[in-house]
């Protein structure tokens, strides 16, 4: 898991697609669906949720996926340092986290060709979340 994030950028030239393969805006929408429904059973992340305003949530990450999968959204929501702010997000909460995702895209049968694009795209947002 580590080494996939680390392994970085997606292949040049697959931006537009990464958004379709998701199913675009529908599939992604779908997906933070599944992946709340995914934090909402964990015990460790779910209580770092619990004054969160869950529509906002699901708004916002999907604004959030859709554009950097190249999707034609711009993100609106608060900057990833300002958002997890005074949380301490550790490193194995965040592991813990993107295993959720992970969990939420298998339930929605995204190939896993995929899900390492998207994780791909996500993993450079890492250093802006954890322990601010
Ligand atoms: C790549 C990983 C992650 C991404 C892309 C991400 C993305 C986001 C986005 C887009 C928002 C909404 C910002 C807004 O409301 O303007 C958000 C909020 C939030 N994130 Fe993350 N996040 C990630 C990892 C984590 C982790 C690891 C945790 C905790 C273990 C976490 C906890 C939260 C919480 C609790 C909020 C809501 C804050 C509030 O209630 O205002 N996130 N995140």
């Amino acid at each position: 898991m580590l080494a996939l994030l680390a392994a970085g950028c997606a292949t040049p030239g697959t931006r537009g697609a990464l958004y379709d393969d998701l199913g675009g805006q529908a599939g992604i929408e779908k997906l933070v669906g599944r992946f709340i429904f995914e934090i909402g059973n964990d015990a460790l992340i779910r209580p770092y949720f619990e004054e969160t305003d869950l529509d906002r949530f699901h708004e916002k990450l999907t604004e959030q996926i859709c554009e950097v999968s190249g999707g034609p959204c711009r993100y609106s929501g608060d900057s990833m340092v300002d958002s997890h702010r005074n949380m301490g997000v550790t490193e194995a909460h965040f592991n813990q986290t993107v295993d959720l995702l992970i969990r939420a895209m298998e339930a929605e049968d995204i190939p896993h060709r995929v899900q390492n694009r998207l994780l791909a795209v996500l993993a450079p947002l890492r250093e802006d979340i954890i322990y601010q």
